[in-house]
């Protein structure tokens, strides 16, 4: 695995290849959820490009920037045993010119869930997808349905400004437990990765729910609510079925294809989860 840092060396070294690129990028911390992912395109593609880079447009004043787990030599030593081609660890200033005057701001749409929780989240996500698509120009992309409204945003601005790159949206991975796999999740003391287990427990029922033909959305997301663990209920900052097609709310029955998405926080640490809720 070659590690570059300049975003010039990194262009020209992919420029000349004639083979298909996969790109996963990510902000380091790596578990089982980001390497699936990278899995997914040294199967899938002849070139994996992995990008590690926190990003400090997508964290609003309040959030965790300082304390968001770096771990480089870890995350090296993670990637050296798989046939990951080419790390990039660009520097801030690698990726946003001191001037720059073009900025893409997400639809209304996007200004609901994390939008409404974490404003300027994806305009700040978008800002480094976009300059680090433009630096790698992979064939594929290979995003997590964890982040399922991130994933949503950065497809819709692939098609928006016509970019030849093909979305892999790929499945949550969690713990044996149930918990989905998060670079934050090693923020939590014993007693609250305890309790945030309920929370895919909960998710479950609801799904559980659905599959046996419940279909109003209140009726699912109190489900989801019921079954969380004592005291959790209390630090919701949402429970919401879209349409995983277009991610309008559904407010009354469900539609056929949807998504029922979470997110509270256990303890100091705010988690995301999400279930499809759909016929298989
Ligand atoms: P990060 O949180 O590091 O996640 C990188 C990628 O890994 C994202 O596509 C995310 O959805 C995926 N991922 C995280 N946990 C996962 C899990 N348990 N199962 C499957 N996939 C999972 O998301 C970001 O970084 C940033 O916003 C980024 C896109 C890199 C832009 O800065």
């Amino acid at each position: 695995m070659k590690i570059i840092r300049n975003s010039i060396e990194l262009s020209k070294t992919l420029l000349v290849t004639s083979r298909s690129i996969g790109f996963i990028p990510t902000m380091g911390a790596l578990h089982k959820g980001h390497l699936s992912l990278i899995e997914t395109s040294i199967k899938e593609c002849q070139i994996t490009v992995v990008s590690i880079f926190v990003n400090p447009k997508q964290f609003s004043p309040n959030e965790d920037l300082d304390k968001y787990p770096r771990n480089e030599k870890n995350d090296i030593a993670l990637l050296n045993s798989l046939a990951v081609d080419f790390l990039f660890i660009p520097s801030f200033d690698e990726i946003y010119s001191d001037d720059y005057t073009i900025k893409i701001q997400s639809e209304s749409l996007f200004k609901v869930l994390e939008g409404n929780a974490r404003p300027g989240h994806f305009d700040g996500v978008l800002a480094v997808v976009c300059r680090l698509l433009n630096i790698v120009q992979p064939n594929y992309l290979y995003l997590g349905k964890k982040d399922a409204q991130q994933l949503k945003i950065i497809q819709n601005m692939i098609e928006d400004f016509s970019l030849k790159i093909i979305v892999q949206g790929c499945q949550i991975i969690r713990d044996n437990d149930g918990l989905a796999l998060s670079s934050r999740n090693r923020y939590l003391s014993i007693k609250e990765r305890g309790l945030a287990t309920s929370i895919y427990s909960a998710l479950g029922m609801s799904h559980k729910y659905f599959l046996l033909g419940e279909r109003k959305v209140g009726k699912l997301t109190n489900i989801f609510v019921d079954n969380l663990a004592p005291g959790l209920e209390k630090s919701i900052d949402y429970v919401s079925i879209v349409n995983v097609n277009d991610f309008e709310q559904c407010d009354d029955i469900i539609v056929d294809n949807s998504l029922l998405l979470v997110a509270l926080f256990v303890g100091d640490t705010r988690l995301i989860d999400n279930v499809e809720l759909k016929l298989k």
